[in-house]
């Protein structure tokens, strides 16, 4: 891709999927029933990435904040990943999708990181889609984790100060064997990162979609891309 050339498809896509609860509330119903069809809707997503051609689809499943909301909703949201992975993973993956996970996954109920330990295993040599999942992730842990693993290799005299550049960041953050997402999408018209791959976002374009997530369709996507392509990234250069 040139300078000012016209961009493809997007190779990594990222997405903050919010508006779960506002979509339940608006219906009058709990907000586990918005969980649940923002469920149906990461179907829809891998599919559609899956179709045009993206390789790589991050998606900001459950933050490290999130661990802060009600228990109630916090078992809910657990439950329902762990049924995602029990048979939506397993639909995806016959479609040759590839399941990963960044954050602190350790920290998720055992059945839960036990049926995502298996997913990811299942499907580590499919060649389409990679679907990245963040769960209990968080950018600023992330980076901090990050330092302190550079930190103990200048301790150890693996590494030199004077060798520290962005690419060694890079490298030791979670999403070190993928390129950073070229486009951001953030669903239910909230203007902010929230703590979502802060280092990896940097020069990412941003698609902020006012639709909250469980109805942000094929279609949203497909508008999504198009509007993607017709920007120019400059990369800090004229
Ligand atoms: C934000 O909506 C969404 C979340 C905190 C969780 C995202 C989870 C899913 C889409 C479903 C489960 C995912 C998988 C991969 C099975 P919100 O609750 O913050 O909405 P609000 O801002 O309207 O309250």
């Amino acid at each position: 891709m040139g300078d000012d050339s016209p961009n493809d498809i997007p190779r990594h896509l990222a997405v903050i999927m919010d508006g779960n609860g506002r979509w339940a509330k608006s219906r009058g119903l709990p907000r586990k029933a918005g969980h649940r069809a923002g469920a149906e809707a990461v179907r829809e997503a891998v599919d559609y990435c899956n179709e045009a051609g993206v390789e790589f689809l991050t998606l900001y499943a459950f933050s490290s904040e999130n661990w802060n909301r009600p228990k109630a909703e916090v078992d809910a949201l657990m439950k329902l990943l762990e049924r995602f992975l029990k048979t939506k993973a397993r639909e995806i993956a016959k479609k040759g999708v590839r399941l990963t996970a960044i954050g602190r996954t350790d920290l998720l109920p055992d059945s839960c990181r036990d049926e995502l330990n298996k997913v990811i295993e299942e499907t580590k040599d499919n060649k389409a889609l990679t679907l990245i999942l963040a769960l209990s992730y968080g950018s600023r842990e992330e980076i901090a984790d990050a330092s302190r693993q550079i930190a103990l290799k200048v301790q150890s005299g693996e590494l030199s100060p004077d060798d520290i550049d962005n690419d060694t960041i890079s490298k030791h953050l979670d999403t070190a064997e993928f390129p950073d997402p070229d486009l951001l999408i953030r669903t239910s018209g909230e203007f902010r990162l929230s703590n979502f791959l802060l280092w990896q976002l940097s020069y990412a374009e941003i698609f902020i979609s006012s639709k909250n997530w469980p109805d942000f369709r094929k279609s949203d996507f497909q508008e999504a891309v198009e509007n993607y392509s017709r920007r120019h990234r400059r990369f800090g250069r004229v």
